[in-house]
């Protein structure tokens, strides 16, 4: 029996057109890849993932077809029921085994680049963002106007090394398979979503928190919803290192040198009853919220507290209230304090709620041209027609109706203002044996410089 005898089973066939078929199509998405013709976050799905498959699929179905057509040759009386002899000394036969191992190469190649190709189209933010569309888009929509929009996801949500990369692409397949089939859920909750145990070192290959060595000051400012839009400042002296004016330090929590270990009830580790720290020197001491069942920390999950535990916005903030969001947009004069009321009602129409995103910016273009019609001869057109685009931009990078993200969705620990962030702990109520407690003192942290009324 010759192979090319069984290669004639139809199925055989038709799985070498279709390997034949889709290797052409392969190579020419990837040249024109290459070319930079295809630079949709769908491609790199489709040109190494679903066309590999289908060549695959090509592949397996060549042999698949050569033993159907064996089995029915071997039904056949008259059909000779061996396998084909592979004879070195005819021609035929090696002209055959040299295309075949031709071939061969040929696959492992487009094997080998699909495999490596996959795998980085997996780790652009655009894969993660927009291939993965609805689940992810508030975070790639914040990530792109936020600091670290050069730090691809993978950056921060990936360790170091192959047990990483196994654990992410096995949880990627997992959350692939959630969004094919929308169990995923709305909004996807904050916290554990970075590599356990991986946060500090990836956060240091770029950063030296330790090496901060003077306070930072940090000016606030907030408006008022009066006609001016007045400007209140504040002025916090940030307690960043010790210095001869503080004797405390806020990174000393991620001094590699220290261990600060808590118990959170909750998944979004809003609420926590217990921290234990491990000082330099090793001595352990355990602070404790009153009323705290024993049975509550004792088997809990413990945690290791790194820069996340407070940076835990610093990828995409998404921010926790209007007010905040719409301050800060007039702070850096996108949206214009020239106009009478813009806080109030900027605060007021992004606050809305709306049934889509696309409503939701257009409401608040119609809502702040309204307004300012009734004011036409006191302000500048032209004035409107930015802040109504910067408002809208407030509205688009926070609030997010089909993924129910809004306002408040996302706290941030990195403050006290807008969630417990800091006071989970600095709350002067956690208490150790000794009766010291992890302390609230306004002054213990920050001291402020200047207010204007
Ligand atoms: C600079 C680091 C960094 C980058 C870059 C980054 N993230 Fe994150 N991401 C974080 C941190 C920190 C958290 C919160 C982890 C925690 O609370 O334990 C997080 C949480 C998340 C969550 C859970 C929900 C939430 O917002 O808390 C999603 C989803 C997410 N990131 C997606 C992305 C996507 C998509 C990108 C790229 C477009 C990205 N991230 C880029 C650091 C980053
Ligand atoms: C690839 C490098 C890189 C990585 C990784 C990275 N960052 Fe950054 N980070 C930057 C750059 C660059 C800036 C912007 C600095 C600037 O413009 O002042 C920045 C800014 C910041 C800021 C803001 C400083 C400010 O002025 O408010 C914080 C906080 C921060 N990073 C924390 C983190 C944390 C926490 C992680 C780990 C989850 C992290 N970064 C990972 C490069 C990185
Ligand atoms: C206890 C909470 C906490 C932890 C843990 C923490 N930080 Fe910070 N970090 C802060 C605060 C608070 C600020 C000041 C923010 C401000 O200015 O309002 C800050 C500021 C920063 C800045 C900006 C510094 C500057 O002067 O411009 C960087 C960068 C930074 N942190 C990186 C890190 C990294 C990396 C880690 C982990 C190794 C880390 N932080 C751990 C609370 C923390
Ligand atoms: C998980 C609990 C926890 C959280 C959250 C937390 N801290 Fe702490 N912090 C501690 C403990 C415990 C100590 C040590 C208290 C002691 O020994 O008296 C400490 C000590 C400090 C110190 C003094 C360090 C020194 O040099 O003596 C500062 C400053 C500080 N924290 C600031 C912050 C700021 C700012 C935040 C929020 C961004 C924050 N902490 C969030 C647990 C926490
Ligand atoms: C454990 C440390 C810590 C303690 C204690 C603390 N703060 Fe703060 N506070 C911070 C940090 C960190 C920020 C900066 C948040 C940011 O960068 O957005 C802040 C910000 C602020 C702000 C500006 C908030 C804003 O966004 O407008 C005010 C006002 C303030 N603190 C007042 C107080 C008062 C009053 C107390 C005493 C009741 C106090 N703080 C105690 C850490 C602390």
């Amino acid at each position: 029996m010759r192979i090319s005898t069984l290669a004639r089973h139809p199925l055989a066939i038709a799985g070498a057109v279709v390997a034949t078929a889709s290797a052409a199509v392969f190579i020419t998405l990837v040249i024109a890849m290459l070319a930079g013709m295809l630079n949709n976050p769908y491609a790199g799905l489709v040109v190494f993932i679903a066309i590999p498959a289908v060549f695959a699929i090509g592949l397996l179905l060549i042999p698949a077809g050569m033993s159907l057509e064996r089995r029915k040759l071997l039904r056949n009386p008259s059909a000779v029921s061996e396998w084909p002899v592979v004879d070195f000394r005819r021609a035929e036969v090696r002209r055959a085994t040299l295309l075949i191992a031709g071939l061969t190469a040929v696959n492992l190649i487009i094997i080998l680049l699909a495999g490596y190709g996959g795998l980085h189209a997996m780790e652009t933010p655009s894969f993660c963002g927009q291939a993965c569309h609805a689940p992810m888009h508030p975070q790639f929509q914040a990530w792109q106007g936020a600091m670290h929009s050069g730090v691809p996801c993978v950056g921060c949500h990936i360790g170091e090394g192959a047990a990483a990369l196994v654990h992410a692409k096995l949880s990627g397949v997992r959350q692939l398979m959630m969004v094919a089939v929308s169990t995923y859920p709305k909004p996807i909750s904050p916290g554990a979503k970075m590599p356990p145990g991986a946060q500090a070192e990836l956060c240091r290959a770029c950063h030296r928190p330790g090496r901060v060595v003077a306070d930072r000051v940090r000016v606030l400012r907030e408006y008022a919803d009066d006609e001016a839009n007045t400007e209140t400042m504040t002025a916090l002296q940030m307690h960043m290192s010790v210095t001869t004016s503080s004797a405390h330090a806020i990174h000393w929590h991620a001094d590699p040198a220290v261990r600060v270990e808590y118990v959170a009830t909750d998944a979004e580790r809003q609420t926590i009853p217990y921290v234990r720290v491990t000082d330099a020197k090793g001595q352990v001491k355990e602070f404790i919220a009153p009323d705290t069942k024993e049975e509550a920390i004792r088997g809990a999950e413990r945690r290791t507290m790194d820069c996340v535990d407070c940076h835990n916005t610093v990828g995409h903030p998404i921010s926790p209230t209007p007010e905040q969001a719409v301050d800060r947009a007039i702070a850096a004069a996108t949206v214009s304090r020239e106009l009478p009321f813009v806080r109030r009602e900027s605060v007021r129409l992004v606050k809305e709620s709306y049934p889509t995103q696309e409503e939701g910016v257009r409401a608040i273009e119609e809502g702040l041209r309204n307004f300012y019609r009734a004011r036409a001869g006191s302000v500048d057109p032209q004035v409107v027609t930015r802040t109504v685009g910067a408002v809208q931009d407030v509205y688009r990078r926070n609030v997010f109706p089909a993924m129910k993200v809004t306002w408040g969705s996302y706290p941030d620990n990195k403050g006290h203002m807008t969630s417990n962030g800091c006071f989970r702990c600095h709350d002067d109520s956690h208490e150790a044996k000794d009766g010291s407690k992890i302390s609230g003192d306004c002054e213990y942290c920050h001291k402020q410089l200047a207010a204007q009324p």
